[in-house]
């Protein structure tokens, strides 16, 4: 089973970016030991700033994989694009997100991602993503 792991906008910098919100760990740091607790599993990560390349990258994988976790970050609230995307490929994707999203400013509730996502899975801290690992494994 493959999963891929797809990180939108200023996820490069966590571990530096607002640690009160998102933590002290990098997502390498992360994404290391959640490979070493699922040696079963193969993974694959792509992080990126730029909108068209999250879609690039989900129309790329979204044939092949057999889940893709996606933390579409500021996009989630924005991007018709990346919803659109989602919904032309056959990976079935998952929602992440880091924080509770919906007990932070009002603009942060509304999701692109949700309507056309498997599932949604918010505000676990960084376990968000292995929560969304364990789901693919169960489903
Ligand atoms: C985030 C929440 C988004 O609102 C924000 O823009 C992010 C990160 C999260 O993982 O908590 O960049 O997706």
């Amino acid at each position: 089973m493959k999963i891929v792991i797809i990180n939108g906008p200023n996820l490069n910098l966590l571990g530096a970016r607002e640690p009160n919100i998102y933590g002290n760990q990098t997502f390498d740091q992360y994404f290391e030991a959640l490979k070493s607790d699922f040696p079963q599993l193969e993974f694959d990560y792509f992080q990126s700033n730029v909108e068209g390349e999250l879609i690039n990258i989900i129309q790329r994988e979204g044939f092949s994989c057999d889940g893709i976790l996606l933390n579409a970050a500021a996009y989630t609230h924005t991007s018709v694009g990346i919803g659109d995307a989602i919904k032309a490929v056959n990976t079935p994707v998952i929602e992440i997100h880091i924080s509770n999203t919906f007990s932070r400013e009002n603009f942060r509730h509304k999701s692109y991602i949700s309507p056309v996502a498997k599932g949604i899975i918010v505000g676990f801290g960084l376990d968000s993503y292995r929560l969304g690992v364990e789901s693919f494994l169960k489903s």
